[in-house]
């Protein structure tokens, strides 16, 4: 028989490094084995669970590290006769008080490190999946999706539920992504603003539809707007408008409505100019009845070869809905809001037009916003209306305190996010939203027919103006538009967004 010294190196592992080394593998294994239950049993995830995946694997590829590293030891000592260490010395015999006493120690402190590691796995797991890590982790980074997370129709949906969804390969999928993530963050290597459309972004199938159903028959949505005009009253221009969601369902609404794009029936592909998808070069419908029809954009005018080379995207929720949750609204939009919510009083003398510019103007950062917003409000009021200065500064105050209010909830400088970068795809007033696709230059090729641009087809105009209480309208075709700018109808297509941007340029 040989003895333990020689046994082939079995006994080799006997040294504190070694041990280490396995005490390592054994929490790293555990901790990571606990985590994924947790995941597996809860079917929640997040992309930031990455982390802790990556602090397991350094524990175990350091406990990898550290055992062969004891055996050379042992070995190379045992080699040349020095003592190799007390633990291959010892043998383990129950029979001995102290040995019991050891074996006793040992199942204490190996349970206590099974609990812990399970504790403290679960405590990662749920502070991870939490809404608040997602959007808090990276305080400077998630920040502006974070605050309009939060005034959103969705802020009671987990980041997790449409940025993620179900699913083994979208999970190892957002693993990476998100390990990708928090390198940038930890680099300092992100973009700012964080690029949109995000590409690996699920399918809406996957995500918006396991809530909502795109058969069913959404309607007629009501529509009720109080813009302020730019002159010295900020006299107030209403406008009450059916929207024609529709649906699969068409008894009441002719044709099927603005849900008709994403009807299973109907199959819209498109290819955009732009990474943004902005700009629109060639659309592409497949109708229930199997009609086809090709549109191409005059204006970009790309050959058969150059569209070949483009991403062809099938139009889903999100090509419409692209800000669900995360909406930056316009000043024009706050401004009108505050002011019909009597934040901002409409006594004040262009208050509409100098909270949209201060609005608009870039500060290079929130505490330069704050300070310069004050000013130049103040400096207008100053020079044009001095008793806003004297006696009525109360109103003046309160105003500036909610334009700056507005500015620290809609316009986040370090990120460069705002509604100019991340434009909203719903309408068509302040960027180009269905006028991507519906308008002059869009012709199919033979026919030269236009995707339809008649403002009725899409919406109702009920009342406008400064009544809006009485409503008479025939339902079939609604009022034709009448233009705050100048009061004059508009039935003819233009582009709005020309002209309206959601700043100041509209004044200009
Ligand atoms: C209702 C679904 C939904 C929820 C909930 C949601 N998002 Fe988003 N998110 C989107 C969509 C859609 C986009 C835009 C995708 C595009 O344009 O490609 C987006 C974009 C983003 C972007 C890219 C920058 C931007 O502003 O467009 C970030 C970052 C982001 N979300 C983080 C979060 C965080 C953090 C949470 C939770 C606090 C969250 N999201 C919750 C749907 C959602
Ligand atoms: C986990 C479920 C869930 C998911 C996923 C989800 N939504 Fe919603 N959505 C809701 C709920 C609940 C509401 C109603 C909120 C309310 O009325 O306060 C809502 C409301 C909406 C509205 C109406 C908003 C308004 O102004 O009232 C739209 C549009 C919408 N969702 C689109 C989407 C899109 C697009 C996606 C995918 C990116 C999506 N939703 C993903 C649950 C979800
Ligand atoms: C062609 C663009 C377009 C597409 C594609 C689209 N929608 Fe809409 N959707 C709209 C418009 C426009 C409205 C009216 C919105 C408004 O005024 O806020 C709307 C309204 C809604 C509402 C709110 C209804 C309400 O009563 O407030 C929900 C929910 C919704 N859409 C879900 C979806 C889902 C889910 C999908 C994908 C299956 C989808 N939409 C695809 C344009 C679109
Ligand atoms: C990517 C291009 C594209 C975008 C963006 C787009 N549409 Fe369309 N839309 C189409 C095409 C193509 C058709 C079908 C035209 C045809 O039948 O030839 C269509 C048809 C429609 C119809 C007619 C439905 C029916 O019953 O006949 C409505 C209503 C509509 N769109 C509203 C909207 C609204 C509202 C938006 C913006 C929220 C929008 N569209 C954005 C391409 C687009
Ligand atoms: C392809 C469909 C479509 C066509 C064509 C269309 N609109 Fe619209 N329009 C919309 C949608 C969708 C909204 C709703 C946006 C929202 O919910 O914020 C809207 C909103 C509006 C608004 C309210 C804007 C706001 O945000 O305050 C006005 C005004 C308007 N449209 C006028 C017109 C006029 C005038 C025409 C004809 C020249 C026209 N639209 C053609 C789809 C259309
Ligand atoms: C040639 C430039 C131009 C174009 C194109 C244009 N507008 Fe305007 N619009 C203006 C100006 C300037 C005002 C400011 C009137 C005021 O506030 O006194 C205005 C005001 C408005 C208002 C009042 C609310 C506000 O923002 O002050 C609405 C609503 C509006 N336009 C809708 C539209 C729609 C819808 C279209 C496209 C069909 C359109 N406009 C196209 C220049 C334009």
């Amino acid at each position: 028989m040989e003895n333990s010294q020689d046994r082939g190196g079995v006994g080799y592992w006997r040294n504190w490094l070694s041990f280490a080394g396995i005490g390592l593998l054994f929490v790293g294994f555990l901790s990571g084995g606990f985590l994924f239950a947790f995941e597996l049993v809860s079917g929640q995830t997040t992309p930031y669970l990455g982390v802790l995946y990556l602090l397991f694997t350094v524990l175990i590829v350091a406990g990898f590290v550290l055992v062969p590293i004891g055996m050379i030891r042992t070995r190379r000592a045992r080699k040349t006769g020095m003592h190799p260490g007390a633990l291959s010395e010892y043998r383990f015999d129950l029979n001995l008080a102290d040995h019991r006493y050891v074996a006793l120690s040992f199942l204490v402190v190996g349970s206590l490190v099974v609990l812990l590691t399970g504790i403290g796995s679960y405590k990662s797991f749920q502070a991870t999946e939490s809404v608040a890590f997602c959007g808090q982790l990276c305080h400077e980074v998630m920040n502006p999706e974070w605050v309009r997370y939060n005034a959103s129709p969705h802020a009671r949906v987990r980041c997790a539920e449409c940025h993620i969804g179900a699913g083994a390969d979208w999970f190892v999928k957002s693993k990476l992504s998100g390990l990708r993530q928090v390198w940038a963050v930890a680099v300092n290597s992100f973009s700012r603003p964080i690029p949109t459309p995000i590409h690996d972004l699920r399918p809406a199938r996957e995500t918006c539809e396991e809530c909502h159903w795109r058969r069913k028959f959404t309607g007629f949505k009501e529509l009720v707007r109080a813009y302020s005009l730019s002159n010295e009253e900020n006299s107030v221009h209403h406008m009450r408008m059916l929207i024609k969601i529709g649906g699969e369902q068409t008894t009441f609404l002719k044709g099927s409505g603005i849900h008709y794009h994403m009807l299973i029936a109907n199959k819209v592909e498109y290819i955009p100019v732009d990474e943004s998808r902005q700009e629109i070069a060639w659309v592409r419908v497949e109708r229930g009845d199997g009609g086809v029809t090709e549109y191409r954009n005059q204006e970009f005018d790309l050959s058969d070869d150059e569209l070949a080379t483009r991403e062809r995207r099938t139009m889903d929720c999100m090509d419409c809905h692209n800000r669900p949750a995360h909406q930056y609204p316009t000043p024009v939009l706050s401004v009108d809001r505050a002011i019909e919510e009597g934040q901002i009083s409409r006594d004040i003398p262009y208050i509409k037009v100098q909270a949209v510019k201060a609005l608009s103007t870039a500060y290079g950062g929130v505490d330069a916003a704050v300070v310069g917003i004050a000013n130049a409000v103040r400096q207008y009021y100053q020079e044009e209306y001095p008793e806003f200065i004297g006696k009525r500064s109360a109103e003046l105050t309160s105003a500036i305190r909610k334009i700056q209010e507005i500015y620290q909830q809609s316009i986040f400088p370090e990120m460069q996010a705002d509604w100019s970068a991340y434009p909203d795809n719903i309408g068509h007033l302040d960027s180009p939203g269905c006028f991507r696709c519906h308008n002059e230059d869009m012709q199919a090729e033979e026919t030269g027919h236009t995707i339809f641009t008649t403002c009725n087809k899409c919406h109702l105009i009920l009342a406008q103006g400064d009544q809006i209480d009485q409503v008479n309208v025939n339902l079939e075709e609604g009022l034709a538009f009448v233009h705050p700018e100048d009061f004059e109808t508009i039935e003819e297509f233009s582009l709005c967004s020309e002209c309206h941007t959601g700043g100041s340029d509209v004044y200009e």
